[in-house]
This record gives structure tokens, C-alpha cells and sequence, in this order.
């Protein structure tokens, strides 16, 4: 470690930790605004304009005023922390990692995308499919973490494939309350 000293090294790293757990924050919440404001598709329109007015404007002030912001400091905190200790850098994981956080920063900018098809109101993403999408981040999530905790010694045995296995049937969970409330409210408005 160079001579900036160990103590600034672990500011970096609380600083990042803070940073992620602020950009995550962001980014799921995020896309279960992006379910909702997709869903008042369906709505009469006067309800709609309205959801649709306060949804864009929720989305628009999480993304600016929490997602990307977290997403800096993580990145600031990141280069923080190679500068003091670039040897990182020659190490496969964290090769691994920085390829993963930039497949993460696409979905961030992805994310951009929808948020304005949302808010001109020519976003052909469905509810469902929003909300399978918001599984992508979990798994960027899980390996990152796994990426760091573990580092050259990534595990690949039985341990790797039930948390896998958890969050797949976590995620499918999600996706089948989702499907049965909307199976439930589609029969209440016929019966109504
Ligand atoms: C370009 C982006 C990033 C770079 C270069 C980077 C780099 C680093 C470095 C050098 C450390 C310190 C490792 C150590 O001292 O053992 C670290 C820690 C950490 N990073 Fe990142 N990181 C990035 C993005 C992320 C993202 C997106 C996440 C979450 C998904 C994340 C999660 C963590 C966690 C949880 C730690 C603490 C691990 C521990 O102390 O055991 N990082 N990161």
C-alpha cells in the first residue's frame, strides 16, 4: 500500500459499501416504478394522466437524486481504492468485476432509456417484463458481491448452486404472486 496510509484505503471502502448500497436502493425501486407507471396503461384515462404525471416525476427525482448519484460514489470510491492499491487491478476477479459493473452501468443507462419511453408514453415494455427484468440486478448483485468476498477463490460448488437456486425460486415466487394478483383482479372487474 502506498504511503496515503491504510486508513484512507478503508474511508474508500466504507464510502463504496455506502454507494452501493445507495445505487442499489435506487435501481430496484426504480424499475417497481417503472411496473406501476407501465400498468396504468390499463387505467381509465383520467386516473391514468394523473399516475402518469406523479409516476414520471417520482422516477424522474429517484434517478437524480439517489440512483445515479449512488452510482458515482461508488465509482469515485472505487477509483479511490485502486489508486491506493492498484495491484487489484492485475487480479482476475477484479477484472471479472469491473466487466460485470459495466454490463451494470448499461442497465443504469438502460434504465434512462425507459424512463423517458415512460414519460413520453411510448414505452412498449409490459409490467411483466419490467418486473422480470428488475431480477437482473439481484444476480449482478450476488456475483459482484461473491467477486469481492471470495476473490480468487470464487466457490463453484454446492453452496454457489442452492443460493443460485434461492434466488431463482425467490424470483419465480415474485413473478407467480404477480401473475395470480393479476389473474384475481382481471376476474373482480368482470364480475363487477
Ligand atoms: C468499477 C467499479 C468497482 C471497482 C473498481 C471496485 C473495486 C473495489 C475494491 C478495490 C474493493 C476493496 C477490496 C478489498 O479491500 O478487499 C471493493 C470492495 C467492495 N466492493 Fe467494489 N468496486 C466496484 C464496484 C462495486 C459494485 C457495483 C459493487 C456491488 C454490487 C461492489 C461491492 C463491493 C463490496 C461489497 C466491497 C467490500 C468487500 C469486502 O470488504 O470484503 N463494488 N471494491
Amino acid at each position: 500500500m502506498i504511503a496515503i496510509g491504510p486508513e484512507l484505503y478503508l474511508w474508500f471502502k466504507t464510502l463504496h459499501i455506502v454507494g452501493v448500497v445507495v445505487w442499489f436502493a435506487g435501481l430496484f425501486y426504480l424499475v417497481r416504478l417503472f411496473i406501476y407507471h407501465a400498468e396504468t396503461a390499463n387505467m381509465d384515462p383520467i386516473l391514468r394522466k394523473m399516475f402518469h404525471k406523479q409516476y414520471a416525476l417520482m422516477e424522474e427525482r429517484l434517478m437524480n437524486i439517489i440512483t445515479t448519484p449512488g452510482m458515482l460514489v461508488t465509482i469515485v470510491m472505487a477509483t479511490g481504492l485502486l489508486l491506493v492499491e492498484p495491484v487489484w487491478l492485475t487480479q482476475p476477479w477484479m477484472q471479472a468485476k469491473i466487466s460485470l459493473v459495466l454490463f451494470l452501468l448499461s442497465y443504469h443507462l438502460f434504465c434512462y432509456r425507459i424512463m423517458g419511453q415512460l414519460k413520453k408514453g411510448n414505452c412498449y415494455w409490459s409490467g411483466k417484463q419490467l418486473r422480470a427484468l428488475n431480477e437482473l440486478p439481484t444476480l449482478l448483485l450476488l456475483v459482484i458481491v461473491m467477486l469481492v468476498v471470495f476473490k480468487s477463490s470464487f466457490p463453484t460448488g454446492i453452496a454457489t448452486w442452492l443460493v443460485i437456486l434461492l434466488i431463482i425460486f425467490m424470483a419465480l415466487s415474485i413473478q407467480l404472486y404477480a401473475r395470480s394478483r393479476r389473474i384475481k383482479e382481471e376476474k373482480q372487474l368482470i364480475t363487477e
